[in-house]
């Protein structure tokens, strides 16, 4: 079993820079599926979630060619079947995009139900609910979605909850319908305007993203196109998070600090200096964080994607922080990993009370999904002692080489593979 392994008190200094955007990269490899030719995909994250997308679009037929590390090559034009069965898309949530692509290419989609993060229930009712008013109808056999349609006709569809997945998923399928489509109270995170581009540089016409109202006119085909996504914002967060508990100065590079905004904002509020570049932030901290509360919102809200990553910060500033987690329903199971490590955390539904305590103290703890494994990383690097974090295959689906990053900037981190693991007995 692989473990990392965090000695804390090393105050960090230098730069890191950070990778392409997950959420991003996740949407708009499944997207070339829609095209008729050739994709050149760049600065795409060297992340485990990548290769699982990677590996099903290859298993469904279609050509993938790592260029290099960061780019991607694919030529969608050998997928035969619009079928993704559960042993491929099992370990990824992100795999519904799946549904909106084929669906938009092919008129019919057969996509197991998602794997992914476990933060309660992930309902697709929004997804579906689109993709009927364009004209599809789904049923649901032997675990799998079966969705397909004789014409996809553009029309006004209003979501019911602000959901990325649901506006990515429509758009997918929207892109090459007959006529306009309109999306009503879309999400708008910065992955829904990179997706966005993707598309209208292939030969879309997607207007709007980015605001609540996008408006989808239908193209009969789509080029190939060579794109390079957006930067990670939740990877810049965490490790600007990651500065803050730890103390120091670092300049986090290829960043979009408009992205960044809300978390700047609360750093802020927390005392944190950071200064605006035009491509970087840089992130100093001393001495000890000031209390804040924090309610997680759609964009640009503050990111449910930085909520256990902040409340690890928390854990120690001076006074009493609430936690509000206004988007999933069961966002908190880190929470016992950081009171295994002397955090002051009660938590009552969506709300979590956090009293600042004067310094946590390394443990074995477990990244119980790939933000929480963030925030264990948080908390260790300000932590008295040395703490071991488990299951870090979460970690490894969203962040690129956290142990070079951190090294280069003088954190005492390393991955070990041992046998031992955590007895919760
Ligand atoms: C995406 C992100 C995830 C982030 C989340 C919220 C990706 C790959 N993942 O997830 O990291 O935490 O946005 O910013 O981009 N909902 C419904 N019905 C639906 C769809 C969603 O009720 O059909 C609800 C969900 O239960 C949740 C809320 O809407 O409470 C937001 O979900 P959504 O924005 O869809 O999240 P994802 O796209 O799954």
């Amino acid at each position: 079993m692989k473990k990392l392994v965090i000695t804390g008190g090393n105050r960090l200094h230098g730069t890191i820079k950070i990778s392409g955007a997950k959420n991003a990269a996740v949407a708009i490899i499944p997207a070339v599926i829609l095209s008729d030719g050739v994709c050149l995909l760049e600065n795409i994250p060297d992340i485990e979630d990548v290769n699982i997308i990677d590996e099903i679009l290859c298993k469904m037929g279609a050509s993938v060619r790592h260029i290099n590390k960061t780019s991607l090559e694919i030529d969608p034009s050998g997928i035969k079947e619009p079928v993704a069965t559960y042993d491929l898309v099992r370990h990824m949530r992100a795999s519904s995009y799946l549904m909106g692509a084929l669906l938009g290419k092919y008129l019919k989609a057969d996509v197991a139900l998602p794997g992914g993060c476990d933060f309660g229930v992930r309902p697709v009712d929004q997804h579906l609910k689109g993709f009927g008013i364009l004209g599809a109808t789904h049923c649901v056999a032997d675990d799998m979605i079966k969705i397909k349609a004789d014409k996809l006709v553009g029309n006004h569809i209003y979501l019911d909850v602000v959901s990325v997945g649901a506006t990515v998923n429509v758009m997918l399928a929207a892109v090459k319908a007959e006529g306009r489509t309109t999306i009503e109270n879309a999400a708008k995170e910065p992955h829904i305007v990179d997706l966005a581009n993707f598309l209208n540089s292939m030969g879309a016409d997607v207007r709007g993203a980015g605001t609540d109202v996008i408006k989808i006119n239908g193209v009969k085909t789509l080029r190939g196109t060579t794109y390079s996504i957006i930067p990670d914002q939740i990877e810049a967060g965490t490790y600007m998070a990651a500065v803050c508990s730890a103390g120091g100065d670092v300049l986090i590079q290829n960043v979009i600090p408009k992205h960044l905004e809300s978390i700047t904002a609360k750093l802020r509020e927390m005392g944190v200096t950071i200064e605006e570049f035009d491509d970087s932030v840089r992130v100093i901290c001393n001495g000890r964080l000031k209390r804040c509360n924090v309610t997680t919102m759609p964009h640009p809200g503050f990111p449910t994607d930085m909520q256990p990553q902040i409340a690890a910060l928390l854990t120690t500033a001076d006074g009493m922080s609430m936690v509000n987690e206004a988007v999933w329903d069961n966002r908190f199971r880190y929470v016992d990993e950081l009171r295994r490590m002397g955090a002051d955390i009660t938590v009552d539904d969506s709300l979590a009370i956090v009293r600042g305590v004067e310094v946590l103290t390394g443990t074995p703890v477990k990244a119980t999904d790939l933000r929480a494994g963030a925030a264990m990383i948080v908390a260790a690097l300000g932590a008295r002692g040395t703490t071991y974090i488990e299951d870090i295959r979460h970690i490894e689906r969203g962040y690129e080489d956290v142990v070079g990053k951190l090294s280069a900037v003088g954190a005492d981190i390393k991955l070990i593979e041992t046998d031992d693991s955590i007895n919760r007995n």
